[in-house]
């Protein structure tokens, strides 16, 4: 019996998906035959999002009606604000946040169909949504009402909107445009295999996006970009970022949160996309103070890794933190703003998983002992 172990499931294909491609040697990623940096400097989310669940781009007709498909699902049942306002908020908002996710489900008409249109109209609903109930958790904390949405606006206006309670300026709505490109498809990772994976039981679509979204929280995945700013603002200074990674890295298995990819041997090519957003910012603000103790990680863990013959590169959560900072967001809202924009590539995957399903069920080798006898209680 073949017994070959691919921890962390490392390299392995689980299926063909025509959605997007990595090359983690060139650094270059793409939605469905585009480059992710040409998308990102040119395309809307909303045509992204069309993109991804469509396979092509949408003509201006096309974006129109998707736009106005979208609309009118920016509402949830009131049992959500309710269940914000007896939270505990000490937590990561992600626990509130995954916990509404789940509620969604409880109160949709008809939760448990798989089939593809049932499907769709759960996936618009919870495009609209995902911005309703990440933004009214950050209100409702900060004693705030939730705000009104606006459905004339982008999703990346209306998302801004909905957690400030004011109109975007248009640079602003551009760069969260930007970060919700970038952030909302990224093949089989964690969050989006665990989706599949739950899917593959042909159980419905809410429970497995809770279970991504719970995927999505770890550090080692979405939760990251929360993690590096709460070890830039622990650092402090420019100063204080050499002895922080030389620290780090001298622990055993030591990780710098930011660094690193499965896939990419080179520059996440969405990090270098928002670190010429985070430098832009910085320079707008005439305030580079992060973008600059960014830098400056870079700078030290390119040497330090330079020294043991590796290269480990900023991934799309480093500057993503800066950017997120910059515009103001709470550190621990980092990775809920993840999952606003990844809810559109996990749905993607779902269409794929559902239309063409196959149960996942891998295995393990076994490690354990064999041939005991049994001693009943009292004997042992
Ligand atoms: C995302 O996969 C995706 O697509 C995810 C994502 C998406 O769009 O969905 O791209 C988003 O989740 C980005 C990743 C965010 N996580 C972090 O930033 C956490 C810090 N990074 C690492 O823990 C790590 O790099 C991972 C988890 C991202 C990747 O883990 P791997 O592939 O298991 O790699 P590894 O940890 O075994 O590292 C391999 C080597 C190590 O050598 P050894 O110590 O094992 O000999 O690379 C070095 C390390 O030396 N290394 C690091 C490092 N990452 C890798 N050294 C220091 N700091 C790091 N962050």
């Amino acid at each position: 019996m073949d017994q070959t172990i691919n921890r962390g499931l490392d390299g392995v294909y689980i299926d063909t998906s025509a959605i997007s491609f990595i090359d983690g040697g060139k650094g270059q990623l793409v939605y469905r035959g585009y480059d992710i940096t040409e998308l990102a400097d040119k395309a809307s989310y909303e045509e992204v999002v069309y993109l991804l669940w469509n396979g092509h781009l949408p003509n201006a007709e096309q974006l129109a009606e998707f736009r106005a498909e979208i609309a009118p699902h920016y509402a949830v049942p009131g049992a959500v604000y309710d269940l914000y306002r007896n939270l505990p908020h000490g937590h990561s908002p992600m626990h509130a946040i995954r916990t509404a996710a789940s509620m969604l489900g409880a109160y949709d008409d008809d939760p448990d169909g798989v089939d593809l249109p049932n499907v769709r109209r759960i996936g618009l609903k919870l495009l609209a949504e995902f911005q309703t109930i990440t933004a009214a958790y950050e209100r409702i904390r900060r004693g705030l009402q939730p705000v009104a949405p606006r459905p004339d606006l982008s999703l990346a206006g209306n998302f801004l909107y909905t957690l400030t309670g004011e109109v975007p300026s248009e640079a602003a709505t551009r760069v969260m445009d930007v970060a919700l490109v970038l952030h909302a498809e990224h093949g089989s990772n964690a969050s989006t295999f665990v989706a599949r994976a739950t899917a593959s039981t042909l159980t419905d679509v809410y429970s497995a996006i809770t279970a991504a979204i719970g995927a999505l929280k770890g550090p080692l995945h979405g939760g990251a970009n929360t993690a590096v700013m709460q070890a830039l603002e622990e650092i402090g200074d420019v100063a204080g970022v050499e002895p922080y990674v030389l620290g780090v890295l001298a622990k055993p298995g030591g990780r710098v949160m930011g660094f690193g990819h499965r896939v990419y041997k080179v520059l996440d090519p969405r990090a270098q996309v928002l670190k010429e957003v985070s430098r832009k910012l910085a320079l707008e603000s005439g305030d580079s103070k992060w973008f600059d103790m960014s830098l400056e990680m870079e700078r030290v863990m390119d040497r330090e890794m330079a020294k043991k013959g590796k290269e480990v590169k900023p991934n799309v959560d480093f500057f993503s933190a800066s950017v997120y900072r910059m515009l103001g967001f709470p550190s621990d809202m980092y990775t809920p703003i993840f999952a606003v924009a990844r809810i559109s590539g996990w749905m993607a995957h779902l269409f794929e998983q559902y239309a063409d399903n196959r149960l996942m069920r891998p295995r393990l080798a076994y490690s354990g002992t064999m041939g005991l006898e049994f001693v009943p209680v009292e004997r042992r």
